[in-house]
C-alpha cells in the first residue's frame, strides 16, 4: 500500500486558504491537498444532515488520496459535522476550525465583543457550549448571512456595502471581533473600515496550525516532503485555483 503524505483540507470554498496560510507557516514539509467545494457554496444555511453528507463525500475522497490526517478548514462544517467524521473514521486525526471565542475570554475579557459567523456556526450546539463556556457577557452574536458568498464571489463592491450595512451600527461600540468564518480574514481591511482602526480581531487559524503540528508529531505522521499544494475546485474552475494561489503567496 501507498504511504499516506497528504495533509487534506477542505472548506465550502477558497475561504480556508486563510488556513492554509498559517499552517504552512509551521509545517512546510508537508504536502496539502486542497479541496474547494465552490459547489455547494455556501454551507452556512444548508441543514445538518446536507452538511454531513457534503463533508463525508469529501473526507471520502480525501482518503482515496492518501491523506493521512484532514483539517476542515471551514467553521460551520466542523461545528456540524466533525463529531460524526471522527466517529465514522476513528483512525484518521481531523483538525477542525472554531470561532476563537476563547481568546476573547483569555485575553481581552472586558472589552465589548462581536462574534461573525454563519448561521449555521452560530446555530450550532458545538459553538453554543464555547460560547456559554467563554461568555464575557459583553458579547453579540451576528448572523452574517450571505457574506461568505459576496467574499467567494469577490465583488469589492458588494462587500464594502454588506459590511457598511451589518456593521454600521456597532462603529465606536466593538473593540473584540471573533472572525468566527475562514472567509472572513480576507476582508479585515474593511471591517476596520467599518469598525474602526482599533479593532482587534481574533482567528483560530494560527493556534489551529499548532495543534495540527502537536497532533502529527503524537501520531508519528510528521512529514518530510517538499511542501506541495494540490488544489481541487469541486466545479473546477480555474479562477479560483488562480484567486487562492493568489491569496496564498500574497
Ligand atoms: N468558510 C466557511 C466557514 O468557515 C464558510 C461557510 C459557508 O460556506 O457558508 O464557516
Amino acid at each position: 500500500m501507498k504511504k499516506k503524505e497528504n495533509i487534506g483540507i477542505f472548506d465550502s470554498g477558497i475561504g480556508g486558504v486563510t488556513v492554509l496560510k498559517e499552517i504552512i507557516k509551521v509545517l512546510p514539509n508537508e504536502n496539502y491537498i486542497y479541496y474547494s467545494d465552490s459547489k455547494n457554496n455556501p454551507y452556512g444555511d444548508k441543514t445538518d444532515k446536507e452538511i454531513l453528507e457534503i463533508c463525508d463525500n469529501i473526507v471520502q475522497m480525501l482518503l482515496n488520496q492518501n491523506c493521512k490526517a484532514i483539517v476542515i478548514a471551514c467553521n460551520t462544517a466542523s461545528a456540524k459535522a466533525v463529531s460524526f467524521l471522527r466517529e465514522k473514521y476513528p483512525e484518521i486525526p481531523f483538525i477542525a476550525i472554531e470561532p476563537a471565542y476563547k481568546m476573547v475570554h483569555d485575553y481581552s475579557y472586558e472589552k465589548p465583543t462581536l462574534v461573525m459567523a454563519t448561521k449555521g456556526t452560530i446555530e450550532s450546539e458545538k459553538f453554543n457550549l464555547l460560547y456559554h463556556k467563554y461568555d464575557n457577557h459583553k458579547t453579540e452574536l451576528l448572523e452574517c448571512v450571505g457574506l461568505a458568498d459576496i467574499i467567494e464571489a469577490g465583488d469589492n463592491n458588494k462587500i464594502e456595502e454588506y459590511l457598511q450595512n451589518t456593521l454600521g451600527k456597532h462603529k465606536g461600540k466593538i473593540e473584540n471581533v471573533v472572525l468566527g468564518c475562514t472567509h472572513y480574514p480576507l476582508v479585515q481591511k474593511e471591517i476596520k473600515k467599518v469598525l474602526g482602526e482599533n479593532i482587534k480581531f481574533f482567528n483560530g487559524a494560527p493556534n489551529l496550525a499548532i495543534h495540527l503540528k502537536d497532533v502529527l508529531a503524537k501520531n508519528n505522521l510528521l512529514g518530510n516532503n517538499n511542501g506541495k499544494i494540490y488544489f481541487i475546485d469541486s466545479q473546477g474552475l480555474p479562477s479560483k485555483e488562480r484567486r487562492f494561489f493568489d491569496i496564498l503567496f500574497k
